[in-house]
């Protein structure tokens, strides 16, 4: 047996910037394998190799062809693919083969050596994974043409059978094209669970023939702003059954099961918009919803509903292939089923004593007509809460506590915990991070996750299907905005889902990352650069620095990870660049630039630039602002729900409290202040936790931007009016006299408007002394473009 591939290192030589840099860098891969030992020794691999399978081998066949595919795909390069008994030597052999040493489900053998490559399985998707690792180790470089692999002998196979990824198409859609992206992600990290969430309250996205107003009407919602600022008028889509079939054909081949995602008896929005007849609890005729959240619409639990949604799992059975069908139980408020008559008399004739123990009765009667078909229930943890039904497996996101109860009860789970796998919160807390959940889930901490608790017994370790990555799509709104959020988060939780737990290792993992940003690089895929992105600090006082105009400048990046090079004229860094080692001073005005460059010499991050100078030192702009104490539910929000410009200004906003805290102004000689400000959509349904939404008295007829010395409760220092009209997506300008004031001060910035209106959110606040000119726009101090820093640059062609 081979151990501890922690350690080994293959040497590379990589040409950067004119000079020749040796580094150590590890086995190009991820997630880890289970055994690999590298050796001496390098395979080339060009237009010559070929490309083999015995003839029948059709397993064997699939593989090679997907190898090939993804190496064209990836590096250009066009291999010949071919049916033979006899390769020549320095082939590429695939082989199905029933006593190949690794004898789990879904593992392989990889050897690389001086006659080639030989990926050998017992079963098909093992075979696939073979494919995968060694594509990985041919696109390792992220350039294109001809290639050397290094010798080395895997043994390898997952640590769960569960490897997913969840897809939000509801919220906001992804074309099939775009859907199938998201497979070739997924294959290429070795998962093989596409969740794909098709119903909620904002639409309905798949073509039921028996109940076409499901997508006539359900798949299309009339958004906040609708026509204005490039919002559009109408907004949807669906996929077809031909479309659907297709993209479970498309998964299969990469062995990756679809499990579709119908949401009930809670987000039923949509369905109830097509049909509030037949399932709508209370003769209401919504609209497909606009509002992300939680919204009030149940499913009807009468026969007329029932047989409506068996007639729906007919025909989603006869699309997917997959056991299991998720039924989704999430956030279902249980007020309409309270309030009718009907509902509760059902429960009086049921013996049913809660709306809880009602909605489990729901799911286990859906849980029963999947089971005759040969299928199987899995539901959001909130399945649990009214005893859970007997047959359904559990998808535990509110926390782990969902998965330990239920594999406590003889029941398999999935673990999709918010905290460490939900993908739409940031992935730190810098100004630049486009749209998304302002609660921070950084690379190191879904790197981290352990899906068996502790506190499981091995017997109840064994329910533990695996583990599962989220994107809900509220504030995904572009494929752009998906790929920053998905990558390289997903290679994190690649690792957790299919490596043993031996040999994962954080520092490890950082060291093969480069080559995989290299990859998404060549894949012109938008990587999030957030883990390695410069922060560029400064660490005096802004008055200290208006003083004496100089400023003392620190860098850091989030995993601390590669060299941070930087300039403070205003050119750009280069890996030839002065690397940073400890503060430095600069005298204002200044530019400060840096990038961050891995030990191997790729860049992982797009340039980050900072302007020194006092007008900058007196602007703090959004995502530069604090939460007020009271906070709750803080998100950074495009101007409009549905633009998906990145590049466009971005709004922070706490759901509960229109407040933001400008930290340590520097008073002094202030006497004016100017706000950047927009009307944003209030489209959230908060259900009970509306009465936590703080809200003030105005003293204008649209309420006011109040700003207060200290804190909320301090000293009033300014009073600006919002301006009329209920126009969503209008910017505007405040600018108002600021009571004088001395010293720094933390500013308590806060709206009055009435919490049944717009939102509100601030691009900028500017302060102002009596001789400043007033109107003109402190640019962003964060240049180039925000467009720009989502991905590194590619290395220049040697
Ligand atoms: C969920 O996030 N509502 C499952």
């Amino acid at each position: 047996m081979i151990h501890g591939l922690k350690t080994l290192r293959l040497a590379a030589a990589l040409l950067l910037g004119g000079g020749i840099v040796h580094a150590e860098t590890p086995l190009p891969l991820i997630p880890m394998p289970a055994e690999a030992r590298s050796m001496p020794g390098t395979l080339a691999i060009g237009t010559h190799t070929v490309i083999a399978f015995a003839p029948g081998d059709t397993a064997a066949e699939a593989a090679a062809t997907y190898f090939a595919a993804e190496l064209r795909r990836s590096r250009g390069l066009a291999l010949t693919v071919s049916a033979s008994a006899h390769a020549p030597r320095g082939a590429i052999v695939f082989a199905t083969e029933p006593t190949n040493p690794v004898d789990a489900r879904e593992g392989y053998t990889l050897d690389v050596d001086g006659n080639g490559v030989r990926v050998a399985a017992r079963d098909g998707a093992g075979l696939f994974y073979g494919a995968v690792t060694l594509w990985q180790l041919a696109s390792a470089d992220g350039r294109q043409g001809d290639t050397a692999i290094t010798d080395v002998a895997i043994r390898d196979w997952p640590r769960f059978a569960w490897r997913g990824l969840m897809l939000d198409v509801v919220r906001h859609f992804q074309s099939v094209a775009e859907v199938k992206q998201a497979i070739d992600a997924m294959a290429e990290h070795k998962l093989n669970v596409l969740h794909w969430h098709l119903s909620d309250d904002q639409g309905w996205r798949i073509e039921i023939k028996r109940y076409p107003n499901l997508t006539a009407i359900g798949g299309w919602r009339t958004p906040p702003g609708a026509g204005t600022h490039g919002e559009p008028d109408r907004y949807g889509g669906f996929y077809t059954q031909r479309q659907i079939r297709d993209v479970v054909a498309y998964a299969a081949a990469r062995h990756i099961t679809v499990v579709p995602e119908l949401d009930m008896p809670g987000h039923a929005q949509a369905a109830v918009a097509a049909y509030p007849d037949i399932v709508g609890v209370n003769g209401d005729r919504p609209a497909v919803s606009v509002d992300w959240g939680v919204n009030p619409y149940l499913y009807n639990v009468d026969e007329k509903s029932f047989t409506f949604i068996e007639h729906v799992l007919d025909e989603v059975m006869a699309l997917f292939p997959s056991t299991y069908i998720h039924l989704g139980g999430d956030e279902a408020v249980k007020d309409q089923w309270k309030d009718s008559r009907a509902v509760q008399a059902k429960m009086t004739s049921l013996n049913i004593a809660s709306e809880n123990a009602l909605q489990s009765w729901f799911t286990d009667r859906l849980g029963d007509y999947l089971g005759k078909h040969g299928r199987r229930l899995i539901g959001w943890d909130e399945i649990l809460e009214g005893g859970l039904p007997r047959t359904a497996s559990v998808m535990s996101w509110r926390g782990v506590q969902g998965a330990i109860d239920a594999a406590r009860q003889d029941h398999d789970v999935v673990l999709a915990p918010a905290g460490w796998m939900y993908f739409d919160n940031h992935q730190s807390d810098r100004a630049d991070e486009p749209s998304g959940r302002l609660s921070v889930l950084p690379l190191e901490r879904v790197y981290g996750f352990e899906p068996v608790d502790a506190s499981l017994t091995p017997e109840q370790a064994r329910h533990v299907l695996g583990t599962e990555a989220t994107l809900w799509s509220e504030l995904l709104p572009s494929e752009r905005h998906v790929q920053h959020a998905l990558f390289p988060r997903l290679d994190a939780m690649a690792e957790v889902a299919w490596s043993p737990v031996e040999v994962r290792d954080w520092k490890g993992f950082l060291q093969r990352l480069p080559a995989q940003m290299r990859r998404y690089a060549a894949l012109d895929i938008a990587a999030s650069d957030t883990a390695f992105a410069p922060a560029i600090h400064l660490d005096d006082t802004v008055p200290a620095m208006l003083d004496s105009g100089k400023a003392t400048v620190r860098l850091d990046n989030q995993t601390g990870f590669g060299t941070l090079r930087y300039t403070t004229d205003g050119s750009m860094p280069t890996v030839a660049s002065s690397a940073y080692s400890a503060p430095f001073t600069v005298s204002l005005p200044a530019t400060v630039r840096a990038i961050a460059i891995a030990p191997d010499g790729t860049p992982l991050a797009a340039v980050r630039s900072r302007i020194v100078d006092r007008d900058h030192l007196l602007t703090r702009r959004n995502g530069e602002f604090m939460k007020c104490p009271d906070g709750g539910l803080g998100l950074r929000l495009p101007l409009l729900p549905d633009l998906g410009d990145m590049a466009a200004t971005t709004y922070d906003v706490d759901l509960f409290h229109s407040c933001w805290l400008y930290p340590k102004a520097p008073l002094d000689g202030v006497s004016r202040v100017r706000v950047e400000a927009a009307r944003l959509a209030r489209n959230y349904g908060l259900a009970h936790e509306q009465s936590k939404v703080v809200s003030y008295p105005s003293k204008t007829p649209n309420g006011e931007l109040e700003i207060h010395q200290d804190t909320c409760a301090g000293p009033l220092l300014a009073s600006l009016p919002l301006p009329p009209g209920k126009a969503l997506g209008e910017r505007f300008v405040l600018d108002g006299d600021l009571a004088r004031a001395s010293g720094q001060h933390d500013l308590c910035m806060r709206v009055t408007a009435p919490i049944d209106g717009p939102l509100y959110g601030l691009g900028s606040v500017k302060l102002l002394a009596p001789n400043d000119p007033q109107s003109r726009t402190t640019p962003p101090d964060v240049v180039p473009a925000h467009a720009e820093t989502q991905r590194p640059h590619s290395r220049s062609p040697q």
